[in-house]
């Protein structure tokens, strides 16, 4: 299995480009299920989580043809037909988010067979809701085996969705299902992230008539068919986010090109109040540290606006080698602080209690072999490795591919050294 290696000590000096969001891009994949007509997505990454939900959409009757366009990577999906109603557990069980075919299957072809999901190991992540969702707008559900059933033989109808609390995934699901019930549909507490907004333009260009998106409550005007679209793919905030984090860790100026303002204000503040300097501009920003320690300052998790999830396990990385005790706390998921031991094999103070963990700043990292077990803890360790002395490397990166694109290239070109090691069938570490 593959590795990176880093040798840390370098300062990041360079521009990164930004890809499209890996997590807006999956669910506006699904979204392909909806209509006979090609849907066109530009601005797409090539990860290994696309890769894999273009298998379980090839298997369910999408043409699905990756392309370098006009305006760069493009993903073209068609379904002519739904050739097949049935995601087996071997293509679901890789990636959480393939469970999002559920709605669009139901709503398209009246029904599905869906294998409950897998996905990073952060926490029991049910999917209750989006059950609760689906089943709400009219769908027969019954569960048989580690499979969903779910059938509406006469269509889906228009419904009240409540949500108990905020729900990405469930709200992207209920949003996809509902574009072709009949009636109208209302999300109450609905999760506001940038990509539901990416999620509501995209259906729109395909016909739908969705309002709200962004907001807590959205409103859903079915519609009885959809056709194609080109849709640009929202820029990745979590990507950005990364890299900004990444700068401010090796010191040095990093701009970060092809992004949105906006959309990790809860970051970028912090990183300011960490003694970071943070120019934002029109496709971006440019984060500089030249030479100052940070200051440890605190986090807590929260849905958006608030301070991303995703971006936890960097900013924990960050605060090891900042001066003081930092305090981070968890609120989204449970069990999302496996990175903090392998952050402690590289030399970092951090004790954890609950959904709480302590950071207390070092003066130095010291590299080690470590293991990364999800897709943010893997980047923390590579964001680690970028300032400890000696050699780091990252074993398990196949959970980093699913989510960053051309990693070790971004980063190199902004002077770090990163190599990938390619497997040599020697067993994991
Ligand atoms: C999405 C993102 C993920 C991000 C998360 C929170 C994708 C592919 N993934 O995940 O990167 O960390 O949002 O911003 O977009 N829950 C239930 N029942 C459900 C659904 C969720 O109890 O039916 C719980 C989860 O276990 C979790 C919380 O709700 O504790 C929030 O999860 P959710 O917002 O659904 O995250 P995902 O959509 O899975």
């Amino acid at each position: 299995m593959d590795r990176i290696a880093i040798i840390g000590g370098a300062q990041l000096n360079g521009t990164i480009p930004v890809s499209g969001a890996k997590n807006s891009a999956i669910k506006l994949m699904a979204a392909s299920l909806l209509t006979d007509e090609p849907l066109r997505l530009t601005n797409m990454p090539r990860l290994a989580d696309t890769r894999f939900l273009g298998k379980l959409l090839t298997r369910l009757g999408v043409q699905v043809t990756e392309s370098d366009g006009p305006d760069g990577q493009q993903t073209l999906l068609h379904a002519p037909e739904i050739t097949s109603g049935f995601a087996p557990y071997d293509l679901v069980r890789q990636m959480r988010a393939s469970f999002n075919v559920l709605g669009p299957l139901v709503a398209r072809s009246g029904q599905a067979k869906v294998s409950l999901p897998g996905g990073c190991t952060i926490g029991a992540r049910p999917v209750d809701l989006h059950l609760q969702a689906i089943e709400a707008l009219g769908a027969k559900i019954d569960l048989h085996e580690g499979y969903v059933y779910a059938q509406a033989p006469r269509g889906l109808k228009g419904a009240e969705i409540r949500f108990p609390f905020v729900s990405v995934g469930a709200t992207e699901h209920a949003m996809l299902a509902a574009v072709l019930a009949d009636g109208v549909s209302v999300i109450h507490n609905a999760a506001c992230e940038p990509e539901l907004v990416d999620l509501q333009e995209c259906l729109n260009a395909m016909g739908a008539k969705v309002e709200g998106a962004g907001t807590p409550t959205v409103t859903i005007t079915g519609v009885p068919r959809l056709h194609g679209a080109t849709h640009a793919v929202i820029p990745d905030r979590i990507e950005m986010g990364t890299y900004a984090v990444a700068a401010a860790m090796a010191g040095g100026e990093v701009r970060l090109s092809n992004a949105r303002p906006g959309l990790i204000d809860a970051l970028l503040d912090k990183l300011k109040e960490a003694g970071a300097s943070v120019e934002e501009t029109a496709d971006g920003c440019i984060i500089r540290r030249n030479g100052q320690r940070l200051t440890a300052v605190d986090i807590e998790t929260a849905p958006f606006p608030g301070f991303a999830t995703d971006l936890q396990a960097q900013f924990m990385a960050l605060m090891t080698t900042a001066k003081g005790e930092s305090r981070i706390r968890e609120t989204i998921f449970e069990n999302r602080f496996m990175h903090a031991p392998e952050l402690m094999r590289l030399g970092a103070d951090i004790s954890v209690s609950g959904g709480e963990a302590r950071v207390r700043g070092v003066d130095q990292l010291e590299g080690a072999q470590v293991m990364a077990t999800d897709l943010r803890a893997s980047v923390s360790l590579v964001i680690a490795g970028l300032v400890a002395r000696g050699e780091t490397t990252v074993s398990r990166i196949y959970h980093l591919d699913r989510g960053f694109e051309r990693l070790e290239e971004k980063l190199g070109a902004c002077g770090a050294q990163v190599r990938r090691i390619k497997g040599d069938g020697e067993a994991e570490l």
